[in-house]
């Protein structure tokens, strides 16, 4: 088969072109207001955002690495304190864990490529004070599992949702079942800005006044220096992008998840390949589908028949799980994630992806099992 399309696995320039002239015209407005650092249009985007999620609290940061950092350290992390998180993230997880003077612990995922309660109890220690669920590829985990676990052994969540803002479980969003939570505006991201950008979430008064100085080199909010602080601000230029793009977020997660749906027509009874779950397949979950990620037999051979056909493909995290790197010396019993990375590869997954497409795409996959 000769490449008939070119379906890149990331379109930033096809995405961002799509609202070209409402950036444009938003761009134009801040900057003839000069309004660059903590300003309107960043206030405005944080109370729309704690609007979306429901809580009290919601603070523009640089990205969702920091966002995790401080808001392990609003939530009290203490030198040493040791953080359980599953094994299948990006290294920004336990990195944040690290710089905030934790320790971090690696778990295994599940079926479902989410981190696995069962695995938590055994990863406990007398040092272990937080748990942080990573709400990866826009699921949300099964938080009831995680919870009654926090709260058997008194732990604190606080979640890495930078992939899941619109996520739900049992109808609650992600970024609103601990103490804090992160998010993150990357440009791949389901709401991305034009650099980096993320969000810290929290329900808690306490927490809330923490982050305020943690976000501004120590600031309250009468501008005093009550604490050290950092300088991880959200620009107002890209909360003013941001607070553009929520208005329609909704239509952008329905969009992705009838392209998750339309893998599943295509692909879903492919033995050779493991799809993510269906956006109808449990009614617990609320997937927003940051990423469609799946399982494939003969993975690498598969990404370079996808790439003669002109398909962009991406293995995440460069193909390794946080444990996998022997210079960060993290190490984990993650069986399921061992094997998961022998399999994993994402496909094109965006608001350029039409149904058509898909078609294509998985085509070209059945083609490559011969079927
Ligand atoms: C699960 C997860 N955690 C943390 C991050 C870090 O986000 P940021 O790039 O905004 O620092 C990312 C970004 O891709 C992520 O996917």
């Amino acid at each position: 088969m000769t490449a008939t399309r070119e379906i890149p696995f990331f379109n930033y320039r096809g995405t961002f072109a799509a609202i070209e002239q409402e950036l444009t015209s938003t761009f134009h407005d801040v900057l003839s207001r000069g309004a660059f650092i903590m300003q309107k249009d960043l206030r405005d985007f944080e109370t729309a955002c704690a609007e979306y999620l429901g809580v009290k609290h919601a603070f523009g940061v640089g990205n969702a690495t920091d966002g995790l950092h401080i808001a392990l350290r609003a939530a009290g992390i203490q030198p040493g304190d040791e953080v359980i998180l599953p094994a299948h993230t990006m290294i920004a997880t336990p990195a944040a864990v690290h710089f905030a003077g934790g320790v971090p612990v690696a778990v295994d995922i599940g079926p479902d490529h989410m981190m696995d309660a069962a695995t938590i109890e055994p990863a406990i220690t007398k040092r272990t004070k937080f748990i942080m669920p990573v709400q990866v590829n826009g699921r949300t985990c099964d938080m009831d599992a995680i919870g009654a676990v926090a709260k058997k052994h008194n732990l604190t969540i606080v979640e890495d949702a930078a992939q899941a803002l619109g996520s739900r479980f049992k109808g609650k969003l992600a970024g609103t079942f601990g103490a804090a939570s992160a998010f993150s505006f990357y440009p791949a991201k389901v709401l991305g800005c034009l650099g980096d950008g993320g969000l810290v979430a929290t329900d808690s008064d306490a927490v809330a006044d923490k982050l305020h100085g943690l976000r501004d080199h120590g600031r309250d909010r009468d501008g005093e220096i009550t604490a050290w602080g950092m300088n991880t601000r959200l620009d107002n230029l890209q909360a003013a992008f941001l607070h553009l793009q929520l208005k329609t977020y909704q239509n952008v997660i329905d969009y992705r998840r009838d392209i998750a749906k339309a893998y599943h027509e295509e692909l879903g009874t492919l033995a050779e390949v493991t799809l993510p779950p269906a956006p109808d397949a449990d009614p617990r979950h609320f997937d927003v589908y940051q990423n469609f990620e799946m399982e494939a037999d003969k993975r690498d051979a598969l990404q370079l028949h996808l790439k003669a056909n002109g398909i962009g493909s991406l293995v995440q995290w460069s193909g390794r799980a946080i444990h996998q790197h022997p210079k960060l010396g993290l190490k984990a019993h993650a069986p399921v994630t061992d094997k998961f990375f022998t399999r994993c590869v994402m496909i094109p997954m965006n608001v350029l992806v039409t149904r058509s497409d898909v078609a294509y795409i998985s085509q070209v996959i059945r083609g490559f099992y011969g079927k």
